[in-house]
């Protein structure tokens, strides 16, 4: 006869647990069933009660949320801010990245902490990305914040009249609102690293220092473009191979115009119609060679700017502009070469003439108009960094795969002391197909490179 294991109301347990332990209880051995037993007899002889051994929730710790808005024309603004995220993101309990023009106006009022990034364009204008933020910021429809901490960082280039324009706006215009501002503004110039890099360490330094013990860390990548942050930048630019440069111009014509096309395979990166790529050229042997042996030197001279240590020949060759004239260096220079008309031109107030002086002349001319001394370290520090140069992609992935076609007319032009070639222009027609060249083309730097009129 098979006896039925009946279990009886239990007054301790309501009808749900009386189930449950029906459940439990089901099937098991007598070894299994006294040790249930033993457990819940020493339960009950230390008066816990089962539940209170479970983890209990603790407090929820307020997380600290930053927010990272940038505003970009070229790419480069955006880059620092993916930099600034990237930091941030061990740091931090929430950090959101946001393209200005995806950020929600109506979140200001709410936020705490605020990094802004951002470059000047025009004549001291916003990037197309971040006009509506800078008029609703410096509107009359701008709110109070007087909760809000903050610190800006402005991108731009020394030789425009409205240095950082716009950087500077935002961070006096946040003050004025009640925003407390955790530090003071970066301006970053062309050399753009030196400046946004301590800056980045600082903001980092003062979000540590805001976020509430254990506070859990989110990431939230970039709300615009919801895109993973890039392997290839400026700085770290892809080497593509060139697979075909060949000359479309017809063989009379005093322009020429090239057709390159260049490998982006395994390089990861993508683009869309408008977007433009990246070259970082060299500049032509001949011009470094000519310029070395003006200064007198011999190009194997060792010179260290910051933490990078080069041959003179290599900074010249690969780092630093040959082609772009620029006032810091005219004034540099006419100390050393003490002439008379260089000090005129100076402090002459018409900056046009000065301006169409400047594009008139490369480096290599002001030196054989106005010799002058300069030692390998002190020539290399007054020069500025070499840039990529922008070309609209003229391709369609669709049709060409993993390729970015381009059309590159080469700039020649006749200077006061014979022909000047552009530096990428004169270097892209130069590397024959099939070579590798430097392409700092990537999707950050592309696609925030929407090709506008304003780009040239
Ligand atoms: C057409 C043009 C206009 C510019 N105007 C200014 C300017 O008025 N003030 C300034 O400081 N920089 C100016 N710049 C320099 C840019 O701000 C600088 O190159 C910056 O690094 C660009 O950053 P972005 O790529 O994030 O836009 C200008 C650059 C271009 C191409």
């Amino acid at each position: 006869m098979s006896a039925q294991l009946i279990i009886p109301p239990i007054p301790a347990l309501d009808e749900e647990r009386s189930a449950l332990l029906a459940r439990l209880t089901s099937g098991l051995d007598v070894a299994a069933l006294n040790w249930i037993s033993g457990y819940a007899a020493g339960l009950a002889a230390r008066g816990v009660p089962a539940l209170a051994t479970l983890p209990v929730a603790t407090p929820a710790v307020t997380a600290l949320r930053v927010t990272v808005l940038y505003g970009s024309q070229t790419g480069n603004a955006k880059r620092e801010a993916e930099r600034l995220h990237e930091s941030l993101c061990g740091e931090a309990g929430e950090v959101r990245l946001v393209r200005a023009d995806a950020y929600p106006m109506r979140e200001l009022a709410e936020e705490r902490v605020l990094f802004i990034v951002i470059s000047t364009q025009g004549e001291g204008e916003p990037p197309d990305d971040a006009r509506g933020f800078v008029e609703f910021v410096c509107g009359r429809r701008a709110p109070k914040l007087d909760r809000l901490q903050f610190a800006v960082l402005g991108l731009g280039d020394a030789s425009y009249p409205q240095f950082n324009a716009i950087g500077r706006r935002l961070d006096a215009r946040l003050e004025a609102l009640g925003a407390r501002r955790l530090f003071a503004h970066g301006d970053a110039d062309v050399d753009v690293a030196s400046v946004a890099a301590p800056w980045i360490g600082r903001a980092c330094e003062h979000v540590r220092a805001l976020k509430p013990a254990s506070s859990p860390v989110i990431v939230a990548d970039d709300v615009a473009t919801g895109t993973a942050l890039v392997r290839w930048h400026k700085e770290q630019p892809y080497l593509a191979e060139l697979l075909v440069n060949q000359r479309i111009s017809a063989r009379d014509s005093t322009q020429e115009v090239r057709h390159l096309e260049i490998d982006l395979a395994d390089s990861g990166l993508t683009y869309v119609p408008g977007d433009a790529l990246g070259i970082r050229p060299r500049n032509a042997a001949v011009v470094v060679d000519r310029v070395i042996a003006r200064l007198g030197l011999s190009g194997h001279e060792s010179v260290r700017i910051g933490d990078e240590i080069r041959s003179l020949q290599d900074w010249l060759g690969g780092h630093r502009e040959l082609t772009r004239l620029h006032r810091g260096f005219v004034q540099q220079h006419a100390q050393r070469a003490k002439a008379p008309l260089l000090d005129a031109m100076l402090a002459n107030d018409d900056a046009m003439a000065f301006n169409s002086w400047l594009h008139a002349r490369q480096i290599d001319d002001v030196l054989n108009e106005f010799p002058g001394e300069w030692s390998a370290g002190e020539f290399v520090a007054a020069l500025r960094p070499l840039l990529p140069r922008l070309y609209s992609i003229a391709s369609s992935r669709k049709a060409v795969g993993d390729e970015a076609h381009l059309t590159v007319a080469v700039l020649d032009n006749a200077g006061p002391f014979g022909a000047h070639r552009g530096v990428a222009s004169g270097f892209l027609p130069m590397s024959r197909s099939a070579h590798r060249c430097r392409s700092s083309s990537s999707r950050t730097i592309a696609s925030a490179c929407r090709w506008t009129q304003r780009v040239t």
